[in-house]
């Protein structure tokens, strides 16, 4: 096993939520993949905003609006930086992975046509599976799923073989959020672009992770969350290739995105602003940028080798219960643990180990066709992040032994 130098108790202290208690019982928060918690670097960011420049952006000449744009492109320019960017227009600031899909869903309408065919994981989220479903309705295309195998990895050889002059777009995510696997993106871009199609990865569950470089990959478009990085909810960002983002129509029309707006025509503003219409979450954005800070700050390498070693360690202990049962066993996969055990419904398990101040997920985790494919309503899921300890796996193992005692 790794072992890792990361100090975990200093880490500790900038999370104010992991001191307060639940049910009378110390916090033990492992649903770190719905949304990881926010340090008090990052807190002090958003109060900072709100107390001393809270302001419209690009928009005033009065000193809070240009400190605020300041911040604002910054934040862009630390978000470019972290995801080896070639260009910061090519950032584009949305409320998240969800509607950083929808962008691009919607601008490929006028661009697909009745058989072209899209090609999507079957271990998708909700948010990248809908989206497809709904423009192919709208153009005709046809949607086709990538397999997945038992040990929750995508079925590579099925994956080529979809592969054709017809593709035109192709749908992953980065990591599974239901089952923790690390996919083979590059592999999927590489090939998609030998057939002419273009890639988007959901990087939602990856950017905790693993610190992925766009122009290495050479991927289409990228999208991430804030909130899943230690920054707030209500902000992300979508990559995108400016040829792409040159091609595609905007998606909402308002202020910001525009040129010049007559009654007889309007014309619409240049990347990134284009995309960004309406007032954005200004504080969010600027405090996206002091999320990355923070996680630059500890290492993303050394994050990504110590969640490895809760992984393996919290492996081993909940297999050792007896009926436990673990979906995802990929070769490749972070630090999330989807599991059940036999006879108990994991709801049952998840608020017991509420009772016991344990955060966990139940549920089918937004990916009802993962459920479906192992044919059980959902699981429990355990999702660690670089703050947790051992000894909250310990707590994790001993309450998940109790549910167990108590309800067979
Ligand atoms: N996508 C988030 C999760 O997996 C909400 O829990």
């Amino acid at each position: 096993m790794v072992r890792t130098s990361l100090d975990v108790a200093t880490i500790r202290k900038d999370f104010p939520i992991l001191n307060r208690e639940v049910n009378g019982r110390p916090l033990v928060y492992l649903d770190n993949a719905a949304t990881s918690q926010t340090p008090q670097q990052v807190i002090d960011v958003i109060v900072d905003y709100y107390q001393n420049y809270n302001a419209n952006i690009h928009r005033g000449v009065h000193a809070l609006s240009q400190e605020a744009t300041d911040a604002y492109e910054e934040a862009r320019q630390k978000i470019q930086r972290h995801f080896n960017i070639a260009k910061a227009h090519e950032v584009i600031f949305t409320s998240g992975t969800t509607h950083a899909i929808n962008l691009v869903a919607n601008g490929f309408s006028s661009l697909l046509k009745t058989g072209d065919e899209i090609l999507v994981s079957a271990m998708e989220h909700h948010s990248n599976i809908v989206p497809w479903q709904m423009l192919a309705e709208r153009t005709g295309a046809v949607l086709k799923v990538i397999p997945m195998n038992q040990n929750g990895e995508l079925v590579m050889e099925a994956f080529h073989e979809l592969l054709s002059e017809k593709t035109q777009l192709v749908f992953c995510n980065h990591i599974s959020n239901a089952l923790g696997t690390i996919n083979p993106i590059k592999e999927i871009i590489d090939a998609s672009h030998n057939v002419g199609a273009a890639v988007l990865i959901d990087g939602a569950q990856a950017a905790p992770h693993i610190k992925a470089d766009m122009q290495a990959l050479n991927v289409d478009f990228y999208t991430v969350s804030a909130h899943k990085i230690c920054g707030p909810t209500g902000v992300g960002m979508l990559y995108g290739k400016e040829e792409w983002l040159k091609k595609l129509p905007p998606y909402q029309g308002g202020g910001e995105m525009i040129a010049e707006v007559t009654f007889e025509k309007t014309t619409y503003a240049d990347l990134p602003h284009k995309f960004e219409a309406g007032t954005p979450n200004i504080a969010g954005g600027i405090a996206f940028g002091a999320a990355l800070d923070y996680l630059n700050h500890i290492g993303l390498d050394a994050i990504a080798q110590y969640e490895e070693e809760l992984l393996q360690y919290a492996t081993e202990k909940l297999l050792a219960i007896e009926g436990l049962k673990i979906y995802g066993t990929a070769q490749h996969k972070t630090s999330v643990i989807s599991f059940n055990i036999k006879g108990i419904h994991p709801y049952d398990i998840g608020t017991i180990l509420d009772k016991l101040g344990i955060a966990v997920r139940t549920g089918h985790h937004c990916a009802q066709p993962i459920m479906d494919f192992y044919q059980i309503p959902g699981t429990v899921r355990a999702s660690f992040s670089f703050y947790n300890t051992k000894e909250e796996v310990d707590v994790l193992v001993e309450g998940v032994e109790r549910a167990r005692n108590m309800l067979l």
